[in-house]
């Protein structure tokens, strides 16, 4: 097709391909298709290569990137790029701000913006009579690089502004700041698609977005998905900027710029203060490692000058660190209920959110392989929210050479029976199921107050249970007497007298709590009780057949082969013999029979310290036995279980004639009303 566009025809489409672009990527917006898009480009490139001396660096079609650079140019600011002072918390925004009220009197009256602190990387954006011609880091502050090839690749970078014809006035030169960054929805994406592809995955979006950026091809740069925030005007020569820092941000957007939209003014610092500290970070599109609370009176914020190289007029509220490095020192590896090995990361000590850490999850062998983590790399570890904090991947680039490949190990590290990896799983198993490790985390499960609840008998003593050879199976915990506990560590008369007798009143829990002690792959809470209300007892359901559990509402084959399995076992087998045989054989109709739970329909307040049993145990103690635990005397109380220095619980039982039951008391009463 013969191309007979005038130049003015080729102007409208470049402006067209300027404002669809600009709905795409700084408003989100679109009002064309992808399709529609890529057909007007690909027209433009046409004319370009009829006419190429009509092609400007801010077409369109410059944004795939340029030839590869043999090093970066150094760029001088023409103001230097200030940093941010730090703020962590309430105090600390109020002293910044007492600090400057005392400087300079409008202070006091001042308003502000608060802003998100993007965590990106610092771009200073050069613009002559419109056109973007340079872009550079940050740098020194002084001088940073030119990475104008690769800024322009960025989409949501205006190439020329203002980008409508009724946009406001653009200074003959003017430069802006902001951040180049990546979404994290675009991150997790790039990240998936270099896993199908079988690619090293990034470790987050702003080294991603900083390595990004300092490519010297910048044809790869255009295939990052990196955007852009600005905040602030450093230069301009010619024509009028605005006065505030709120007016600022209203005109960089109205000159074609993409603005952070979580920006507010706030006529008060009490505002201001709330603003940072409410603000969700997880609820941003994009990372943000705090809140920028800024003097609006820009001339008032130039007049107070910097200390250092933080402006006094503005600082940064951080939010409490989620990912910091630190040392690996070495990888541990745990052993399962089921015998499943899992490696784990030994670290300096690091505070993460004012919280020490000092291991974290390495997930599984694999995942330690496939990002090649080694002993004696810095790694980037994550604490977020109730999480357990993991570590994302090593930083490559301070590595030493000193640093230690890693090989999972071939023998468990409790027993020292090999290790297995079946084909085609991920975890790596112990082969032997009367693995002491094994043994202890399965104590533990049946013991815990989701399964057992046997109050009093924490992960220490399991372990001293198993280390001393008293504990070879849950059923043995039904064998144990007091004289046997003494031999334990802290353990007088009276403490192990309680945790036997405590031991003893569990033979009664309901049948699912058995249930769910048993450990049984796949079976919770609520399977169990499902189980519970078909089977009668563990004799019935052992007899089930696969079939069977299938049938049952929520069950698919994989646990019901699972129960299938557990039952088949000869240990599993041996194990339910010594607890039939000790009278821990709950049935449904037993349930029945004995009627309601020893403490039901009675009241409990607690006071003072007792013996052995914490306040939280003592009130599981009585709930697990069908009674309940209130806060105060009152007319409906019908013991209080009385400790050492009581509290003033004591005078009003007293007043009303509410008797007193000591810990030991409380046992009694348990067992004489269950027999
Ligand atoms: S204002 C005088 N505003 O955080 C202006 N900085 O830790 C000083 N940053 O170097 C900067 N978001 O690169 C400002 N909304 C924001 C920001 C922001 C991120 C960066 C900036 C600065 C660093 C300081």
């Amino acid at each position: 097709m013969p191309l007979n566009d005038t130049q003015s025809e080729y102007q409208a489409l470049k402006e067209e391909l300027h404002f669809h672009n600009y709905r795409y990527h700084v408003l989100n917006d679109p009002v064309i298709s992808d399709y529609e898009f890529d057909q007007k480009l690909k027209h433009l490139k046409a004319i370009e290569e009829a006419h190429p001396e009509w092609v400007t660096p801010d077409s369109p079609s410059q944004r795939a990137g340029a030839p590869p650079l043999a090093q970066f140019l150094k760029v001088e600011h023409p103001a230097p790029i200030l940093s941010l002072g730090n703020a962590f918390g309430e105090t600390d925004l109020r002293e910044w701000h007492a600090r400057i009220a005392r400087l300079d009197d409008r202070v006091e009256d001042a308003d502000f913006t608060v802003e998100p602190k993007l965590d990106g990387l610092t771009v200073v954006l050069h613009y002559h009579n419109g056109t973007f011609v340079q872009g550079a880091t940050r740098g020194n502050g002084e001088v940073g690089e030119d990475i104008t090839e690769n800024l322009r690749t960025i989409k949501a970078l205006p190439l020329h502004i203002p980008i409508s014809v009724d946009g406001p006035p653009v200074p003959e030169v003017l430069v802006v700041r902001g951040e180049a960054l990546i979404t994290k929805a675009d991150f997790e994406a790039l990240n998936q698609r270099l896993e199908e592809v079988g690619g090293k995955t990034y470790l987050n979006p702003r080294n991603t977005a900083a390595g990004s950026l300092r490519q010297l091809d910048s044809r790869i740069t255009a295939q990052r998905p990196l955007t852009l925030l600005v905040y602030a005007i450093v230069h301009h020569e010619g024509g009028e900027i605005p006065t505030t820092q709120w007016e600022t941000l209203v005109y960089l957007r109205a000159l074609g710029f993409p603005v952070a939209d979580a920006s507010t003014l706030c006529s008060t610092l009490d505002q201001a203060i709330a603003l940072c500290l409410e603000t969700d970070p997880e609820a941003f599109p994009f990372e943000i490692d705090g809140m920028v609370i800024k003097l609006n009176d820009l001339a008032l914020a130039d007049d107070l000058g910097v200390v250092g190289k933080d402006p006094r007029g503005a600082i940064a509220y951080k939010f409490p660190a989620q990912e910091v490095t630190t040392l690996l020192r070495d990888i541990g590896v745990n052993v399962g209920r089921t015998g499943v090995i899992t490696p784990y990361a030994i670290l300096e000590p690091v505070e993460i959110g004012g919280v020490v850490v000092k291991q974290a999850t390495l997930h599984n062998f694999d995942f330690i392989h496939d990002k090649d983590i080694r002993i004696g790399d810095r790694v980037l570890v994550k604490r977020a929210g109730e999480v357990i904090p993991y570590i994302i991947g090593p930083i490559e680039d301070v590595r030493t050479g000193a640093e230690q490949s890693y090989t999972p190990p071939t023998n468990c590290p409790s027993c020292g029976e090999p290790i297995i990896n079946p084909v085609g799983e991920v975890a790596y198993y112990c082969t032997n199921s009367a693995c002491p490790a094994q043994l202890v985390r399965n104590l533990e499960h049946f013991v815990s107050r989701g399964a057992m609840d046997i109050v009093g008998l924490g992960i220490n003593i399991v372990n001293q249970l198993v280390q001393e050879g008293l504990a070879h199976d849950i059923a043995d915990l039904y064998h144990l007497e007091p004289s046997h506990l003494l031999a334990l560590e802290g353990f007088a008369e009276k403490k192990a007298e309680n945790l036997v007798s405590a031991i003893q009143t569990t033979k009664t829990q309901p049948l699912w709590r058995l249930i769910v002690g048993l450990g049984i792959h796949g079976v919770g809470e609520v399977a169990a009780q499902t189980l519970a209300e078909r089977y009668h007892d563990l004799d019935a359901l052992s007899r089930a057949s696969q079939e069977e559990i299938e049938s049952i509402e929520g069950f698919g084959p994989n646990i019901a082969e699972s129960i299938l399995q557990w039952f088949n076992n000869e240990e599993n087998q041996a194990v339910l013999g010594k607890l039939k045989a000790s009278g821990v054989w709950p049935s449904a109709e037993r349930r029945g029979e004995t009627g309601p739970q020893p403490l039901e329909g009675l009241t409990f307040v607690i006071t003072g310290t007792l013996p052995t049993l914490s306040r939280s145990e003592a009130k599981t103690l009585i709930e697990s036995h069908g009674g309940k635990v209130t806060g105060g005397v009152s007319g409906g109380t019908d013991y209080l279980l009385l400790g050492e220095n009581p509290g003033s619980k004591l005078g009003q039982a007293q007043k009303r004639g509410v008797p007193t039951l000591s810990e030991e008391d409380l046992r009694q009463l348990i067992k004489d009303r269950s027999a």
